[in-house]
């Protein structure tokens, strides 16, 4: 039966992790997928997650199946942090436009409205940004897509393509999806301004593009509220329909619970209604129902005033600490004799740098120094920390 299957090859970043793992080099640092590590280089648990499941273990219940949408109250916290803080998201929901549906991680919300999105029009095409996180390619050929680009990084000013996006735009045929990175694009770091996502917004509108919107890293760019604040644009603009997928794996380092949410804006409650009908119809034939733990953390922290205010505060201490890895990194290299500009690391949000470096230069940093990033040129500023920071500077210093 399997004589003729192919072997696979290795996923561009999470197989990452199974070279890191395997590698003997005491002084290897993953700067390969998208993890925050702490100072000491410890995956944190949050201190509100870590309350909030006292909670629940102090209040243990048996777990029956969940809905196939998931935990309501889950649901209903994931709709209050994307829509609830402006007048527009509050007037959408209370209207009842918005039909969310808890997810397995980002990724799971991607996958859902993908399914969806193919059997309401199979003959439509994605756009993804170019380049684009490497699993959206991958994500929406297996859901049965044509995928394409549309310009985004300018690799010769370090900056971004912002005449070739709009032209790609408009140039694409009404219907087709366009995949956007809300803030904190992955993998270039490099977001488009709020004015230019106006001029972005009109084109989707005035050519009857389908805006899907990956907002995975929410709060680590300059803020939960101005991170989010593109979804105020769509609606304010008057999108009737867009699809945002949610991801709390970074937020709340909740990476192994996959707790994510797609939210699907809908032109009306009669509307969100079937939309959801058919939202549920993919998940219940794909794993049925999602689990329990991780979206009762998440809906715990987000409902309960004292969590929230500190979760809030735990989430700007990564975004801190993350912008200082970048000072410190581009002052390193400087200190360090490397001639390249590298400033360009702190202009761009998040928690990747695309260094410029090419695929050579990364597998040497690999097989040499033990310093993992992704081909691509990708590095997780999140995982620096003052003590592998200068390793790190030494073997960039010793490939550029
Ligand atoms: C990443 O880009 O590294 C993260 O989003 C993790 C993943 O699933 O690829």
């Amino acid at each position: 039966l399997f004589s003729a299957v192919e072997l696979a090859p290795r996923d561009p970043i999470l197989g990452l992790n199974e070279q890191f793992n395997a590698d003997p080099n005491p002084a290897k640092v993953n700067l390969g997928v998208g993890v925050y590590f702490d100072d000491a280089g410890k995956l944190p648990l949050l201190a509100c997650v870590k309350a909030a499941e006292q909670q629940l273990t102090d209040a243990a219940k048996p777990r029956g199946y969940l809905p196939i949408d998931g935990i309501a109250a889950y649901d209903k916290a994931v709709q209050g942090l994307v829509f609830g803080s402006f007048a527009d998201g509050q007037a959408a929901l209370a209207a009842g436009r918005v039909a969310t549906v808890q997810a397995l991680g980002g990724t799971g919300g991607l996958k859902v409205g993908a399914d969806f999105l193919k059997k309401l029009n199979p003959g439509a095409k994605v756009l993804i940004s170019d380049p684009s996180w490497e699993n959206h390619r991958a994500l929406f050929t297996n859901a049965g897509f044509p995928v394409e680009t549309y310009a985004y990084y300018d690799a010769a000013n370090r900056g971004l393509n912002f005449a070739g996006m709009l032209a790609d735009l408009q140039a694409a045929a009404a219907g087709t999806i366009v995949v956007l990175h809300a803030c904190c694009h992955n993998p270039t770091g490099y977001d488009i301004t709020p004015s230019q996502w106006d001029e972005v917004i009109a084109v989707l509108k005035a050519r009857g593009l389908v805006p899907f919107l990956d907002m995975a890293y929410q709060g680590f760019g300059d803020g939960i509220a101005e991170d989010g604040a593109v979804i105020r644009q769509f609606l304010a603009a008057g999108v009737e329909s867009f699809f945002v997928a949610t991801s709390f794996s970074k937020s709340f380092s909740l990476y192994g619970e996959r707790v994510g949410a797609l939210s699907v804006v809908c032109a009306s409650k009669d509307e969100a209604a079937r939309v959801l009908s058919q939202l549920k119809i993919t998940i219940r034939t794909n794993y049925s129902n999602p689990p329990t733990h991780g979206a009762q953390v998440v809906a715990t922290v987000l409902d309960t005033p004292a969590l929230r205010a500190q979760w809030e505060d735990e989430l700007a201490g990564m975004r801190v600490r993350i912008k200082q890895m970048r000072q410190l990194l581009a002052d390193k290299l400087v200190a360090a004799g490397v001639k390249q500009d590298f400033s360009f690391i702190t202009r761009q949000r998040g928690m990747f740098s695309y260094s410029g470096l090419n695929k050579a230069q990364m597998e040497r940093l690999r097989s040499e120094f033990g310093v993992y990033g992704v081909d691509s040129g990708r590095i997780c500023v999140a995982a620096l920390n003052t003590r592998n920071i200068d390793g790190v500077v030494a073997a960039i210093a010793k490939v550029v």
